[in-house]
């Protein structure tokens, strides 16, 4: 099928949607002239923990969110009924169909501004050198009150904490054998690497040397070596102890549809974070790592976090940075849209 230039338009922006890892793992493909179907490309979801697989739909959700937000940037009305997949159906590799999407073209005015946020939007992994103002902090958590999700920010002292926690998360994550892996797979460390591949974490967007954290990744035990351990703890947390607010999100986290919703509040978020001339840095190592997950609801005074009612399922420090590395997308022609024979 002829790409039309709107459609361009649209797979240009809807390309620059926010995924773990950097793993974009969206297909969408072009049914009709109106009609979209966006499936999910296993082997770019993160694997390696049992949470992994329905923090999927997360990213879902996220792209869900994006693709309409960039219909409403460019003039457009999408409407989306989600089909979403078993989370058993997660497991291996292949394309699996999660929503529909009905495109109303030239239903309303173009949003030059909105276009501008969804292209600026980014993950900063830089110092920041302001926090949020309370406004801001305030309409966020609407945001998340409206579909009865709860934000909440933590003060200074716990903020210290969950910053320190992080870290501790990430270094403990090498020593898991699976989730070290993953991370190798996904994290580019040379300028070649990430211009070649286009996706993945790349050494610079994360503020680390590559060839240290290439050294480091293949040999984790450096991180628990006397010296070397608090030396790379200290370089690692040097972009962090700063002026950002670390809020985190409980909402109910047991179903496939539950976690779709919590990306579409996520981006809604996001969206407004760079709205207002902000950026943030999830903190989703926190979330994944078990004894972390525990730690952080101990610091955030979580006392019953229960799957059915109120989970931890997004935390991210925010604030105002100097701009952020960019990170790659692999164009959209390669990835995003789907070839006819790939199914
Ligand atoms: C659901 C979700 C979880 C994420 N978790 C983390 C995380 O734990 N640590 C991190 O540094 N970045 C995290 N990110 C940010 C992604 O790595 C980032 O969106 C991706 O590299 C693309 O970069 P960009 O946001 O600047 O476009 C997360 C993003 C999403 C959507």
């Amino acid at each position: 099928m002829a790409i039309s230039t709107q459609t361009h338009q649209l797979l240009e922006l809807i390309n620059h949607y926010p995924s773990p890892h950097n793993g974009q793992p969206i297909v969408v493909e072009l049914v009709d002239k109106t009609t979209l179907r966006l499936y999910f490309d296993r082997a770019r979801g993160l694997q390696a923990t049992d949470i992994s697989y329905l923090f999927s739909y997360v990213s879902m959700g996220v792209f869900a969110e994006h693709l309409q937000l960039s219909g409403k940037a460019l003039g457009h009305e999408i409407a989306l009924t989600p089909t979403l997949p078993k989370e058993s159906e997660l497991r291996g590799e292949g394309l699996v169909p999660f929503a529909q999407a009905t495109v109303k073209w030239d239903a309303s005015t173009p949003d030059g501004a909105l276009q501008g946020v969804l292209e600026a939007r980014q993950t900063s992994r830089k110092k920041y050198f302001e926090g949020p103002d309370a406004v801001t902090a305030k309409e966020l958590e609407t945001i998340a009150a409206e579909e009865s999700m709860s934000l909440v920010q933590l003060d200074a002292k716990a903020t210290q904490q969950a910053i320190w926690l992080n870290q501790r998360a990430v270094f403990d994550d090498l020593f898991d054998e699976p989730v070290r892996q993953e991370l190798n797979h996904w994290l580019r460390y040379s300028k070649a690497e990430k211009e070649t591949k286009r996706d993945g974490l790349s050494y610079d967007c994360m503020q680390i040397n590559g060839g240290a954290m290439k050294y480091v990744v293949n040999h984790p035990k450096l991180l628990r070596t006397p010296g070397i351990g608090p030396i790379l703890k200290q370089y690692y947390l040097r972009t962090m102890k700063d002026s950002s607010s670390v809020f985190y999100m409980l909402a109910p986290f047991q179903t496939e549809e539950q976690s779709y919703e919590i990306g579409r509040v996520v981006m809604r978020i996001w969206k407004r974070v760079a709205e207002k001339g902000y950026s943030l840095h999830p903190f989703g190592t926190i979330m994944s790592n078990v004894a972390a997950h525990k730690d952080f609801a101990q610091i955030a005074g979580i006392e019953h976090e229960s799957r059915e009612k109120s989970y931890l399922v997004f935390i991210f420090r925010m604030g105002k940075s100097k701009p952020a590395v960019r990170s790659e997308r692999i164009p959209y022609q390669e990835h995003l849209l789907k070839k006819e024979s790939t199914s």
